[in-house]
């Protein structure tokens, strides 16, 4: 989950370089660094911690106008081996300085390649598993290999999943790129033809402001990318066409505008995120339910079997919530996995069975390597995704978007209900396909439903000095519980998740049901219980475990109904949604959970959009 920008044109390449790096920095920030070829030599800048202490670094601007063309690379780090550190930074060069190279994966036979290149000699700089490409590559040029063919036979040597950028003093103005498994996309962005600008990123917001025609090299591709032109190859086969996408985001999206943080944005762009989720896929007169990019037969809809859904972290609640709205709208059975857990297990999962990848990144290592398990055993794959070109998406035999635009902030908030709606609407669209169900199995769940949602979202947004007050009383508590029942029991734990990975408050999401089967002990005034308590059909069980709660002198804030008349007499603090139909209530009740968790993060000081340890998207498993 390393961002890397590389860069070839007219243009001085560092400020271009820097320029992507900062819009990728949401994918790592322990360091950054970047190597700029003029006049023959790589010059390399790297620093630890966030990209602003490498830009404060670069002072030797007029470096980069020695020469015509420039050629540069430059990465953001989430450290996987060797800690945070300059040396540790990348990029990584070889020996002799020639070669240099920025890296996104896990090189798992590393020791083994770092023993056998001491052997002959080679002095390592860094503790980390990618500096041993640059090496490799070295030692192949030194053989009288070209760069691509020395690229070609390094990374035949390497294990795992990789993404790779390098560059080599030797050939100015060719940079080669190459993808490995699922460590994580490769993007070419092909720039003004007449300036025969040429652009590298992991992913497409790094460069979406200079090119929106983009490649995306899938596994096992390695790209010789040269002023104005790009050449694909399998490892070690033949060359290969790749058609430019047109990349329809806009790069505004990706800006924080008058926002503060990018998860508030985030948080407040719902409404529109659905609204542009379910533009064109309901026929709001009949209800029918089109899915552009995903189409089942009724009788391939007929005979399946299971649906076996694998997502990680809050895609993996969106799952669980999907669970609900497929049984019972489409009368469909369906397992929720872990996509760590899932490979793991042997799944009982085959050609009768369709298993749907939940991914906002398209990237998760975890979620990609399940799907692939999936295919392997004879499934359908199908998958919701964001990110438009990932590779969930292109490896899906049908897709869903969430068409949700860039989501930078670490946190996932609109793909989180986006992906929702998505479900909701790929449910009503196999109930709509699998005609042989008898409709008494079916819920009455109504596309027509979703025309309301934009506005109960928007509604669900509006100012409310609640907030502040919430983080003001309990920003400095250790502990926060989060209970729900039914369809709202994993809203629960998305929302102890928001919680825990932006503030550090540490947090946890249980089914209410289980509280008086022992976490019950936990409660005393201390520790805030958060209460998803809507006018369900469990609505008088979560009633009933408030008052447990409260007769243990806890503290409750409820998510509750507007115009409920009793919820204000049971709980310490009410935050309210509009009333919905019960299958679209986790849209509004994550939603107060969201803005709880982001305002406790900031009355706490905390890194909102760039919480330690973590990055956006997960490439290594
Ligand atoms: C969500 O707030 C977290 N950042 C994380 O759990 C995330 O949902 C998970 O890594 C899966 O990411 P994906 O949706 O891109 O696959």
């Amino acid at each position: 989950m390393c961002g890397i920008i590389g860069y070839i044109g007219p243009r001085p390449a560092a400020p271009i370089i820097l320029n992507g790096l900062r819009r990728l920095e949401y994918r790592g920030y322990d360091s950054a660094g970047i190597a700029i070829l003029t006049q023959g030599r790589i010059h390399i800048r790297r620093a630890v911690g966030k990209l602003a202490n490498l830009e404060a670094q670069i002072q030797d601007a007029a470096a980069d106008s020695l020469s015509a063309v420039q050629t540069g690379i430059g990465h953001t780090r989430w450290a996987t081996h060797g800690a945070p550190s300059e040396h540790n930074a990348h990029p990584h060069v070889s020996m002799d300085g020639a070669v240099a190279v920025v890296h996104n994966g896990i090189v798992e036979n590393f020791a083994q390649l770092r023993r056998e290149l001491q052997a002959e000699g080679v002095v390592f700089r860094s503790e980390t598993d990618s500096e041993v490409i640059a090496h490799l590559v070295e030692r192949h040029l030194r053989a009288g290999h070209t760069l691509e063919q020395a690229a070609h036979a390094a990374i035949r040597r390497l294990h795992g999943s990789q993404a790779i950028v390098l560059m080599s003093a030797h050939e100015p103005g060719v940079l080669v790129a190459a993808r490995i498994g699922n460590a994580g996309g490769v993007s070419i962005g092909l720039g003004d033809a007449g300036a025969g600008e040429m652009f590298i990123a992991s992913d497409i917001p790094g460069i979406l402001e200079y090119t929106r025609r983009i490649i995306f090299l899938d596994s096992h591709e390695v790209a010789v990318v040269q002023a104005g032109n790009v050449r694909v190859r399998r490892l070690d086969g033949d060359e290969i066409v790749k058609t430019p996408h047109l990349i329809a985001w806009d790069p505004v999206s990706a800006e924080k505008g008058e926002y503060r943080h990018f998860m508030q944005k985030e948080i407040h762009e719902q409404a529109r995120a659905i609204t542009d989720t379910l533009r064109g896929r309901v026929d709001f007169e009949t209800g029918a339910v089109t899915l552009e990019d995903l189409a089942v037969s009724p009788q391939d809809a007929d005979r399946l079997h299971r649906l076996y859904t694998v997502a990680c972290g809050t895609s993996a609640h969106a799952g669980l919530i999907g669970k609900f709205l497929i049984e019972r709208i489409a009368n469909l059975s369906v397992e929720v996995d872990y996509g760590s857990e899932f490979r793991y297990r042997n799944p009982l999962i085959d050609h009768r069975c369709a298993a749907l990848g939940i991914t906002q990144s398209g990237e998760t290592a975890d979620t990609l390597a399940a799907m692939q398990e999936a295919k392997r055993k004879g499934a359908t794959v199908w998958s919701i995704v964001n990110a438009v070109g990932s590779q969930a998406q292109r490896s899906s035999d049908g897709y869903i978007l969430m068409r949700a635009g860039p989501e930078i902030g670490v946190a996932s908030t609109k793909a989180f209900t986006a992906s929702l709606v998505d479900q909701y609407l790929l449910a009503c669209y196999l109930s709509q396909q699998r005609r042989t169900e008898s409709d008494s199995n079916r819920d009455s769940a109504d596309a027509k439903d979703l025309a309301f949602l934009p506005n109960l979202v928007s509604r669900t947004l509006e100012p409310n000095p609640l907030y502040d007050e919430l983080a003001h009383l309990f920003h400095d508590r250790e502990h926060f519980l989060y209970l729900g029942r039914g369809i709202n029991y994993p809203v629960a734990l998305e929302g102890a998740l928001k919680l825990k990975e932006i503030s550090y408050i540490h947090a946890e999401g249980y089914p209410a049901g289980e509280m008086k089967h022992g976490p019950i002990a936990l409660i005393d005034e201390q520790m805030p219980v958060v209460c998803i308590a809507v006018q369900d059909a469990v609505y008088d069980k979560m009633i009933s475990q408030i008052e447990q709660v409260k007769a243990r002198k806890g503290i409750v804030i409820a998510v509750a109904t507007e115009g409920d008349p009793l919820i204000s007499q049971k709980a310490d603090y009410v935050l309210w949604v509009p009333d919905a139909p019960p299958l679209l209530t986790p849209v509004l009740t994550v939603i107060p959970l969201q803005r709880l968790a982001y305002h406790l993060a900031v009355r706490r000081g905390c890194d909102v959009d760039q919480p330690r340890n973590l990055a956006k998207s997960v490439t290594v498993e």
